[in-house]
């Protein structure tokens, strides 16, 4: 595999793939990406001109994406609309961008006998119970909760019909919560920590209680390339470290990492149809496919995140007070 296609390549975990492909392969890369408000081209600066290139354009743009896979000898596909958030306030960029940008891509994928690895997220199985003693796995039913994670789950399903109908070679994985650097401030973590940096306190959604399963952005780019190497065609592999942490959890780490007291945070108006809790049992990717997660201390992974945004306010400043009004207007700022 030589030449890949990675869509969504200008956005958090996009970018963190292409730097994962420039330096761990000899891949030529070519991003598709149509540059929204979460893209940053900033996290591609630097790259060998040789080895990436950046196409701006839409996934649901089929002429440009039949052109565009044509010439590729694989697609990663990581371009959504990705913030629940933004999901409840208006839908149709998400089914447009997550649904038929998705058709557009399997279309262009059966028309060359491209491969293609879907990614996607663990929201599609909706939410566990605190004490469920089980965590996801390949064979959960889906039960998505909010127009992004139906979205998402759409274009899983879309890509199974593919494969099975139509024989595209095709994986896919479902991946529980990414942190790292250059994710949107819009972004749990990412705005408790700005709002930290700007003498704000953390906005925590409902009573805090609600629990995601961490992985570090790193962890997940290479998650997916040893899927797209090694994994079988036509299967599902999840994706996640045991992260397991609540909300408050996480605040009370990021207010005692930037010096201030852990209960200096307060509770907001809570998310619409808010998932509980998200685990992911990964024994099937870590068994078959031998991959496992170097970040193992999330409050050191953590910690690193926290000094990268100190370091990156130019990076994130422009994109705050639009954010934050964003959430003052829903009564959670
Ligand atoms: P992001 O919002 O940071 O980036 C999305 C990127 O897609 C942006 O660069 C944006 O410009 C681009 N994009 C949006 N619409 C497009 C379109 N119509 N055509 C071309 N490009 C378009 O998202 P992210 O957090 O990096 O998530 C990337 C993928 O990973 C998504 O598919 C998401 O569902 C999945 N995922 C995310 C997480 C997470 O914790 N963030 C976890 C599991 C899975
Ligand atoms: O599980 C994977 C998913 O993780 C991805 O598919 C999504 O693209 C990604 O955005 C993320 O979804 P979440 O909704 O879990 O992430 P978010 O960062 O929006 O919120 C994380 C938790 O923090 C969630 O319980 C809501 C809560 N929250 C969020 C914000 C923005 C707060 O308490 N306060 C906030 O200000």
């Amino acid at each position: 595999m030589q030449r890949i296609l990675v869509t969504g390549g200008a956005g958090f975990i996009g970018s963190n793939f292409v730097h994962h492909l420039v330096d761990h392969t000899d891949a030529v890369v070519t991003v598709l990406d149509k540059l929204t408000y979460a893209a940053s081209t900033d996290a591609l600066e630097g790259l060998p001109e040789g080895r990436v290139s950046l196409v701006v354009g839409d996934v649901a743009d089929q002429p440009l994406v039949h052109e565009l896979v044509g010439r590729h000898d694989a697609v990663v596909h990581f371009a959504a609309e990705s913030h629940n958030d933004n999901s409840l306030t208006e839908p149709g960029p998400f089914i447009q961008t997550n649904i038929v940008g998705t058709f557009c891509l399997l279309e262009a994928a059966r028309q060359h006998g491209v491969r293609l690895h879907h990614v996607s997220t663990d929201e599609v199985y909706g939410d566990l119970e605190l004490d469920d003693p089980q965590r996801f796995t390949e064979h959960t039913p889906y039960n998505p909760s909010s127009p992004y994670s139906a979205a998402k789950a759409g274009s899983d399903h879309l890509v199974r019909a593919w494969v099975r109908s139509f024989g595209v070679t095709a994986t896919i994985s479902n991946c529980s919560n990414n942190y790292g650097p250059w994710q949107h401030v819009e972004k749990f973590i990412p705005r408790q920590i700005t709002n930290v940096l700007d003498g704000d306190r953390p906005k925590v959604y409902g009573t805090g209680t609600n629990v995601r399963d961490w992985i570090h952005a790193a962890d997940h780019s290479a998650a997916v390339w040893t899927i797209l190497e090694r994994g079988r065609i036509g299967e599902t592999y999840l994706i996640g470290a045991d992260g397991e942490k609540n909300n408050l959890e996480v605040v009370r780490l990021i207010l005692e990492q930037l010096g201030r007291p852990a209960d200096d945070y307060d509770l907001v108006t809570d998310r619409a149809g808010h998932d509980l809790r998200y685990a992911i049992d990964s024994t099937k990717l870590r068994d078959e496919l031998g991959w496992t997660p170097s970040y193992r201390d999330f409050e050191a992974g953590l910690a690193a995140t926290v000094e990268w945004y100190r370091d990156h306010e130019a990076w994130w400043r422009p994109h705050k007070a639009a954010t934050e009004a964003g959430y003052a207007a829903k009564g959670q700022a």
